[in-house]
């Protein structure tokens, strides 16, 4: 019997390309969006009613990938507080609904796993993406505690924390509503670098070939970083003293 896995949006990007890579290889794949064209499965992760409808759809899965998300940019000081709530809706409530929604079924068959698509941003922040940081930042904390708790329970949890990946989410992101002047120049200056790199990333099969390695593997790690970026920023944080650290950041976010 084949495997069954559910990779939340998968229209476009990483998920889509998760998505095929799996199938390639013989897993039954269902992937969501919320404007479903073809054998997609409807699915918006900010709302219950939706992701029980997917899942009375989907039935049974083993394997669940939550990697629907998008970015907000904006001073923190210029985010609205509905703008940041609706960040995080998706990036980290649209997680936890998924996974307190699978885990019933997860528990009785004491098998199953989660990966949850991270982000390095949920270790370095992105300036003038505070919301976006916090979000992934979230996902991390949230993740190693549920690691802990679903251990015993035969369950497997997984982050991938993937660097710039050239996907469309760039094209798609989101700007806070109310600029304030204060920080005009400097926002579009780090909003068009992140642009940039997420431009120049990694192609989104390598990060597929991670979730796949996740996904065959008997015991996988809490963690898989993917990208040059994402394999050493994380240890230069952590070895470097602060202000050379922030000298790198604000370098390569033109702030
Ligand atoms: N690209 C990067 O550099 C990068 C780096 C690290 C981590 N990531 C993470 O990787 C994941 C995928 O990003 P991507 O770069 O592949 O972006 P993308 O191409 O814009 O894809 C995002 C996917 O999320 C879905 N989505 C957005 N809001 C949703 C919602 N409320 N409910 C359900 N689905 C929703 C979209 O589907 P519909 O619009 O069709 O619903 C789309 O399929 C995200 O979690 C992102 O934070 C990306």
């Amino acid at each position: 019997m084949s495997q069954t896995v559910l990779v939340t949006g998968a229209s476009s990007g990483i998920g889509q390309v998760i998505a095929q890579l799996l199938t390639e290889r013989g897993f039954t794949v269902y992937g969501t969006s919320r404007k479903p064209t073809g054998t997609l499965v409807p699915l918006d992760v900010r709302s219950d009613d939706s992701v029980r409808a997917c899942l009375d759809r989907v039935g049974k899965i083993d394997v669940l990938v939550n990697n629907a998300g998008y970015t907000l940019m904006g001073s923190a000081e210029e985010t609205s507080i509905e703008e940041a709530k609706g960040q995080l809706e998706t990036n980290f409530f649209g997680v936890v609904r998924m996974v307190n929604a699978v885990l019933p079924a997860m528990r009785k068959a004491g098998a199953g796993k989660i990966i949850n698509v991270g982000s390095l941003a949920g270790i370095t922040a992105i300036p003038f993406g505070a919301f976006y940081t916090a979000s992934k930042f979230a996902l991390e904390g949230y993740s190693e505690a549920l690691w802990h708790e679903l251990r015993p329970l035969g369950i497997n949890v997984t982050l991938i924390e993937p660097g710039f990946v050239h996907t469309p989410i760039g094209e798609k992101t989101q700007i806070a509503a109310k600029p304030l002047s204060a920080y005009d120049g400097v926002r579009q200056r780090a909003t068009a670098a992140l642009g940039r790199h997420v431009e120049h990333g990694i192609v989104p099969e390598k990060v597929a070939a991670t979730v796949l390695r996740a996904v065959q593997s008997r015991s996988p790690s809490l963690r898989y970083r993917v990208g040059t970026d994402a394999a050493w920023l994380p240890r230069l944080k952590s070895v470097l003293p602060w202000p050379l650290f922030a000298v790198g950041v604000r370098r390569t976010f033109a702030v």
